[in-house]
């Protein structure tokens, strides 16, 4: 049986109609309660749905369709996450978003990273012939973001936050907090990155298996070395809600 179309789904129609960027869905992914909190609290007409511990804020976000979800840290919990996203929720495109180590000393704490690419520095095949961080079958470590993201990203940085320093490059994904001079160092030496998470390049893994384009923004929160907890504590709060002015930004233009 054919059903009508009530005057919400109409209107939603229309608009999506005029304007292709509203059809879009995108998934939006913090690891923490801080890195999401504003973004759930602002979307509007939001569902909430829980699955494998996670929920799920679907809506609208500055006018856009958006699925907000805190994932929990860790390669693990960011690629359940990412791929409940796209199977459940149907998400077109996915934006991780949170706070992250530097891995550069050109790169101080409240300054942005966009991602060109991750790696999982953890993913370690090199016994059996591999390039350190290169998946099973995949030739390179890198796991490339979407170039058209990137640059939304990086103009929505500029638009909302000219003050913060944006920089583009590599994100070092990996089950460990990077505390230490020396891990830090082993990093940047073997993978170039910009700056060290966990969570970016498991969503990366996911998304492209998934061909779905995906875009990692982070503000940095510490320096991954010997001050790096002190440092985190400290100033992961303010970074995050950095963090979420940028995805908010960057959800409001056009696509
Ligand atoms: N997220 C924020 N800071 C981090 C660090 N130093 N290591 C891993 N993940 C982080």
């Amino acid at each position: 049986m054919k059903k009508e179309m009530n005057a919400t789904d109409a209107s939603a129609y229309e608009n999506e109609r005029r304007n292709p960027a509203a059809a879009v869905r995108t998934g939006i992914i913090g690891a923490l309660e801080e890195e999401v909190a504003s973004l759930s609290e602002a979307a509007a007409n939001t569902k909430t749905t829980s699955i494998a511990g996670m929920t799920f804020y679907e809506g609208t976000l500055d006018g856009r369709q958006a699925i907000i979800v805190k994932c929990g840290i860790g390669k693990v919990n960011a690629g359940i996450c990412a791929q409940l996203l796209i199977t459940v929720f149907h998400a077109d495109r996915i934006i991780n978003t949170g706070v992250a180590g530097s891995l550069n000393a050109a790169i101080e704490i409240g300054d942005i990273v966009i991602s060109t690419d991750a790696v999982q520095h953890d993913f370690d095949l090199t016994p059996l012939g591999y390039a350190p961080g290169e998946l099973d079958g995949a030739r390179t470590p890198s796991l490339p973001a979407d170039a058209e993201m990137r640059r939304n990203a990086v103009h929505a940085v500029r638009q909302c936050v000219p003050e913060a320093h944006v920089f583009e490059g590599r994100v070092c994904t990996g089950d460990q907090f990077i505390s230490s001079s020396a891990r830090k160092e082993v990093l940047a030496a073997a993978f170039g990155g910009l700056c060290c998470e966990m969570e970016g390049g498991a969503i990366a893994q996911v998304c492209l298996q998934n061909g779905i384009p995906f875009v990692i923004i982070r503000a940095i929160s510490d320096k991954a070395d010997g001050s790096a907890e002190m440092a985190y504590s400290e100033f992961t709060r303010a970074a995050a809600i950095r963090c979420a002015a940028i995805v908010r930004a960057m959800i409001a233009s056009p696509v």
